[in-house]
């Protein structure tokens, strides 16, 4: 029976909806199995801006670093989009994983049964899809300096910088590694080492470390050949890890893949508490107020806080089968209709499907069917 403290930032767009139904479900789990989840709230994002003129206010970093685990909605939106880039919404949140050095995103893709009719792939293909992209979070091109604009020869011009150290390369494939041991063995590490320097050490280095897990198996893969292959034959993968940019863009692919980028949620880890969690899906200002947002994104980070953050695995289990019962049963928030066609589906709001995750959580409804 534990008590854990948990920073709320729900963040802009449909970010409050959805760290609602995230609430929801992790009240019923503290009744359930017997916790008391303390929660505390904080600003993020674009609010964070209109309210005090920083993305991310001191104090909110000050809550984060007081609480066991911090569940972020998502931040941005059109209202901040000409801000320099200190106040951009976005840069909060990068801040907010580089001062907590969340290095290693991990970002499950799971094709549930019930889901096959969602993907843009032919079932025989998407099915049995589950794979982990462990993405790297805190260096490369999103932190390198120098990341500026400048004039020359009366010329606009602009630079980031792709860097890495072995230390930052190293930390997050020992953590993929580690985690593929667990899993199938098989470990695909993402670069473009027939064309970049830092990707040719990425290389280097994962090699060393896989000296240390002679049980796992590794393949370098190219990452445009991997943005091909995980349409092709998505079930080939079991653990990808690869740099910050790749990994963004391979994850929204990842999504794409098993339905709707709704579903998805991430885990940020670092060396020490507290882990972030968030959705992988961003604001969406155009759905945002409107009730239909999918929360089984931000339900499912709240499965991985406890399995992470709380050692609850059986407490995670639990809520990941609530949601693969709710989807079984035909529930279905819009953007998890199929993209052509129609089949026999229950439409709910987002709160109706958070409704129905906490109700199958609390009657046990999966164990018992
Ligand atoms: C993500 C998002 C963020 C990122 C944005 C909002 C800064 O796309 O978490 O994938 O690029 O990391
Ligand atoms: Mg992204």
């Amino acid at each position: 029976m534990g008590t854990y403290t948990i920073a709320l930032l729900p963040g802009d767009g449909i970010g409050p909806e959805v760290i609602t139904e995230a609430v929801k479900v992790l009240e019923v789990v503290g009744d359930s199995f017997g916790h008391t989840f303390r929660f505390s709230e904080g600003l993020i994002g674009g609010r964070a801006v209109d309210a005090t003129g920083f993305p991310l206010p001191p104090e909110t970093l000050d809550l984060c670093r007081g609480a066991d685990a911090v569940l972020l909605g998502a931040v941005g939106g059109p209202k901040w989009d000409g801000l320099p880039s200190a106040q951009r919404p976005e840069t909060g949140l990068l801040d907010l994983r580089k001062n907590l050095r969340v290095y290693a995103n991990l970002r499950p893709v799971v094709a549930y049964p019930s889901l096959v009719e969602a993907s843009p792939l032919r079932p025989e293909v998407v099915s049995g899809t589950d794979f982990l992209i462990v993405r790297e979070l805190t260096g490369g091109l999103y932190f390198g300096k120098p990341k500026e604009r400048t004039q020359r020869n009366g010329q606009r011009q602009a630079v980031d910088t792709l860097i890495y150290t072995e230390e930052e390369i190293g930390r997050v494939v020992h953590l993929a590694f580690g985690l593929a041991a667990q899993r199938r063995k098989l470990v695909t590490s993402v670069d473009k080492a027939n064309v970049l320097e830092s990707s040719r050490l990425w290389r280097e280095v994962v090699n060393e470390v896989a000296k240390g897990y002679p049980e796992v198996r590794l393949e370098h893969m190219l990452v445009d050949a991997c943005a091909m292959e995980m349409v092709r034959r998505p079930t080939r993968f079991d653990v990808i890890v690869t740099e910050n940019m790749f990994g963004d863009i391979l994850s929204d692919e990842g999504a794409g893949v098993v339905g709707s980028i709704g579903l998805l949620p991430s885990a940020s880890l670092g060396a020490s508490p507290p882990a972030l969690y968030e959705p992988v899906h961003g604001s969406a200002p155009d759905i945002a107020g409107q009730g239909i947002a999918n929360p089984l994104g931000a339900i499912l980070s709240v499965a991985l806080l406890l399995r992470h953050s709380c050692n609850l695995e059986a407490e995670a289990r639990a809520v990941e089968e609530a949601v693969a019962y709710v989807l079984s049963a035909g529930y279905r928030t819009r953007d998890l209709l199929p993209p052509v066609g129609a089949g026999e589906y229950k439409v709910v709001s987002t709160s109706q499907m958070g409704d129905m995750v906490a109700h199958a959580l609390k009657e046990n409804v999966p164990r018992k069917t």
